[in-house]
């Protein structure tokens, strides 16, 4: 018997998703390990994959992130052994007992990190480096520009103020209630933070600039607010969005564009493949190794729950308000 989470109707994940014996997935083909999941995390990608309406046929795998043990290898693998400790990101079907996977996308983990860290340590480290390459795109950012981060106080967001801090790259968090900055704000002290919750946030973003420009501003929501985010936005600046929080379409006369000059552009870990050098992959990997190694405290661990309780974890990784991520133990 092994187990796995699947799901065979889209809708809530909380209704749609279930445990299901999967078999043995038998002996790791050549170039594959096989690995015994020790953990594995709840991200707003995958609970958007579960949801969006399409016609589902038979049983799908879910997760695309996780870790654990190798307890097997198959031909042609010398970079792991069995007893290994590795992350692996993206498989489809992460989220089971017992998982054959590409020895190409795994890498080690130290003996220093976690599970609950190492179960989240590459696709959002991965994604918010990303997201650091297409901010310092513009000259200004690392001198004298700043980069207003919306939804700061999400996983990626926090790993992005954490590392543009240890890259002196000046930012303006923000987010959208007085709870989420005060705790921000605790956090990383010298940040400035403002929340949306504010009739004036606009004018508080332009007061915590201090005159300097605002080449970039990163979005993971979209939907009606990117108008003011676009008002915040320096002349010829990006709006990167790299999220569908709001799920409603974005609205925006074209004339905002027209006289500023500004472009908005879209940013997915899922074109890290086709898209980013083998050579920066590697160099991605590592950095995100590091990260989980130096910045640990900022993979902050919403709950923890059990596979049978998946239909819990789905909904607390949805709630409003948590701080960090949901992971799996099967
Ligand atoms: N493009 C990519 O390749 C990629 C990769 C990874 C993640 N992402 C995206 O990055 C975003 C953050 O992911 P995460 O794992 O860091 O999230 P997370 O830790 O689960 O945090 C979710 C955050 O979203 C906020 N939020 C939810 N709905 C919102 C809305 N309508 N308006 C404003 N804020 C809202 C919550 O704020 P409260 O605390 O106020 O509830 C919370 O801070 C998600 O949209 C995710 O899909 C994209």
């Amino acid at each position: 018997m092994s187990l796995a989470i699947t799901y065979d109707r889209t809708g809530d994940p909380a209704e749609v998703l279930r445990v299901n014996d999967i078999g043995d997935p038998g002996p790791p083909a050549d170039g594959q390990i096989q690995v015994k999941v020790a953990a594995f995390p709840i991200h707003p990608g995958d609970l958007l994959a579960i949801s969006t309406p399409r016609t589902v046929h038979g049983d799908q795998a879910t997760g695309v992130e996780a870790t654990g043990e190798v307890i097997l290898t198959g031909g042609q693998v010398d970079r792991f052994a069995p007893g290994n400790r590795v992350a692996f990101f993206p498989h489809a079907g992460a989220w089971a007992q017992v998982v054959n996977v590409d020895a190409a996308l795994a890498v080690p983990v130290p003996d220093d990190v976690p599970d609950h860290v190492a179960a989240q340590m590459l696709c959002n480290p991965i994604t918010m480096l990303m997201l650091r390459r297409a901010a310092e795109q513009h000259f200004n950012v690392g001198f004298d520009g700043v980069v207003l981060n919306n939804v700061a106080a999400s996983s990626v967001g926090r790993l992005f103020t954490a590392s543009a801090e240890h890259h002196q790259i000046a930012t303006i968090s923000l987010v959208r209630s007085d709870q989420r900055a005060e705790q921000l704000r605790d956090r990383f002290p010298s940040v400035p933070v403002v929340s949306t919750s504010s009739h004036d946030w606009v004018d508080q973003v332009r007061t915590a600039a201090a005159g300097r420009p605002i080449p970039v501003v990163l979005d993971p929501v979209g939907g009606v607010g990117v108008t003011d985010l676009l008002t915040v936005l320096s002349p010829g600046g990006s709006l990167i969005i790299y999220g569908e929080l709001a799920g409603e379409p974005m609205s925006l006369h074209a004339a905002a564009l027209l006289h500023s000059g500004q472009v908005i552009r879209g940013m997915t870990i899922n074109r890290w493949f086709s898209a980013v050098a083998p050579e920066q992959r590697i160099s991605d990997v590592a950095s995100a190794i590091t990260i989980a190694t130096h910045f640990t405290q900022h993979f902050d661990v919403a709950g923890v729950y059990s596979l049978d309780r998946i239909a819990d974890a789905a909904r607390h990784a949805s709630q409003p308000g948590k701080i960090g991520t949901v992971v799996v133990t099967p």
